[in-house]
């Protein structure tokens, strides 16, 4: 039976297309993760290794989830039953499915801090504290808030919805399209703030400076993990988005200049915060505190704090919306593909499930702190079931099933579509049948065995 496919919204333009996936691919895990990771890493040895790493698997895999989309045009589910009806493989699609749901659960809450934090920051109350402690208690004392963080939580989500609910071209690519030059404008001005400052060398320094003593197996596998999770790649996004595009894009070029912009981005943050870390003489401390604790004080410490801090938690925010749709919009195709529910339905149903499913996170810093499964709270647990397993696990499924079990011959008829003269395609297929599972296996087996 033909199904009538054709009805499928397409990205208004190829720019859209691109602005869309790398705004799911630039979010949190860029702006203040990836700096640190970095930093602590080795700085520019680390780098070469992650651009390595986005080179090698993360481009191949990212072609292969295009392509997967678009060939089928389908949610990731529906993709995989397209290509290979009546077999297991739509399975892949599913964990897919889960696995967004419970990023988008925890993302949704560490964003709502984000929302917080900008609107603390136009009430001043942000860079209003006088020292470090202050700093640090306010932070410990607003995510203990039962009340505070899960309405924000709900904020965010809410902001999602209005998105995703208007539809692929007139929500996820117009916002897109408004929010990530706003992003980048953002980006620059912290920048050119940050590299003014007297005293900012240190902290290009701690980025950049080559310490290659630092390079051993698990810096190895940290890069790998970091651009995963920043591509947005395992989990379905990517064959989601290919899936709205047209036969005359080329899957390749799409894929190396998303990858470009997220890596560019990821260092370009590093270069925004650093330097004035180090100007005006902190410690960089890991992930929340660093956004949530030692930021504040150091915007409280410059001329025009207020502003600087106002413009930085704006573009947190920016980069988490464009993250955390891309998140809906995977469950919203699935739902009105398979489910034949309409895109207000499913959208709502969908952001309904992923804010219960992260109250519990957003609870996990304060009154259920006590609650743990395997020695992790509820938000620690969501972050490292996604992260460190099931996208890695996602990632080997699909490099697998674009490699080996979807027809070579089909495979290369769609990356060729858009790109008739297709070069690397005999390198790519084996980076595909053989690099990408052995060494995406290779994070999954190191993450599950005890360290140290
Ligand atoms: N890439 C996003 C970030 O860096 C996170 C993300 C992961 C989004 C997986 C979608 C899917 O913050």
């Amino acid at each position: 039976m033909q199904v009538s496919t054709d009805s499928r919204e397409t990205w208004g333009s190829k720019l859209g297309f691109v602005l869309a996936a790398a705004g799911s691919a630039i979010g949190l895990g860029n702006i203040w993760r990836f700096p640190y990771v970095l930093g602590e890493n080795g700085g520019f040895a680390f780098l070469i290794i992650y651009v390595a790493c986005v080179l090698l698997i993360g481009i191949p895999i990212m072609g292969a989830e295009l392509a997967i989309g678009r060939a089928s045009r389908r949610n990731p589910v529906g993709a995989f039953r397209e290509l290979m009806p009546k077999s297991a493989w739509f399975l892949v699609g599913v964990v897919g499915l889960i696995t967004g749901v419970i990023i988008l659960s925890y993302y949704s809450v560490v964003a709502g801090w984000t929302v917080a934090y900008l609107v603390n920051s136009v009430t001043g109350v942000v860079t209003s504290h006088a020292n470090a402690d202050a700093a640090g208690e306010a932070f410990s004392s607003f995510v203990s808030s039962s009340g505070k963080t899960v309405l924000y939580h709900f904020v965010f989500m809410f902001l999602c919805v209005f998105v995703v609910y208007q539809g692929v071209k007139g929500g996820i690519e117009r916002y897109s399209k408004i929010l990530m030059p706003t992003l980048l404008a953002l980006l620059f001005l912290l920048i050119f703030r940050a590299v003014t400052l007297p005293g900012s060398g240190e902290g290009l320094k701690f980025l950049f400076n080559p310490d290659f003593s630092k390079l051993n197996v698990d810096v190895l596998l940290m890069a790998m993990g970091q651009a995963f999770y920043s591509l947005s790649l395992g989990m379905g996004v990517m064959i989601t988005y290919g899936s709205y595009l047209d036969r005359q894009s080329n899957l390749f070029e799409n894929a190396t200049t998303v990858a470009g912009l997220d890596m560019g981005i990821a260092i370009l943050s590093g270069i925004a915060i650093f330097p004035a870390v180090f100007a005006m003489g902190f410690e960089p401390t890991a992930g929340p505190g660093l956004t949530f604790q030692v930021l504040p004080m150091v915007f409280s410490a410059l001329p025009a704090g207020q502003i600087l801090a106002i413009l930085f938690f704006a573009l947190l925010t920016i980069a988490a919306i464009t993250s955390a749709i891309s998140l809906l919009e995977v469950m919203v195709s699935f739902a009105t593909d398979e489910l034949h529910w309409t895109r207000s339905r499913a959208t709502f149903i969908m952001a309904a499930l992923a804010f219960i499913l992260g109250v519990p996170s957003a609870l996990s810093f304060g009154v259920w702190s006590d609650f743990k499964i395997f020695g992790l709270g509820f938000f620690d647990l969501s972050d490292y079931l996604t992260a460190n397993i099931l996208l890695p696990v996602g990632g080997i499924f699909i490099a697998i099933f674009a490699g080996w079990a979807w027809k070579r011959a089909a495979v290369e008829a769609e990356l060729r579509d858009g790109n008739p003269q297709l070069k690397f395609f005999n390198i790519w297929i084996w980076f595909i049948r053989i690099l990408a599972p052995v060494a995406v296996g290779a994070i999954l087996i190191s993450n599950l065995l005890p360290k140290g």
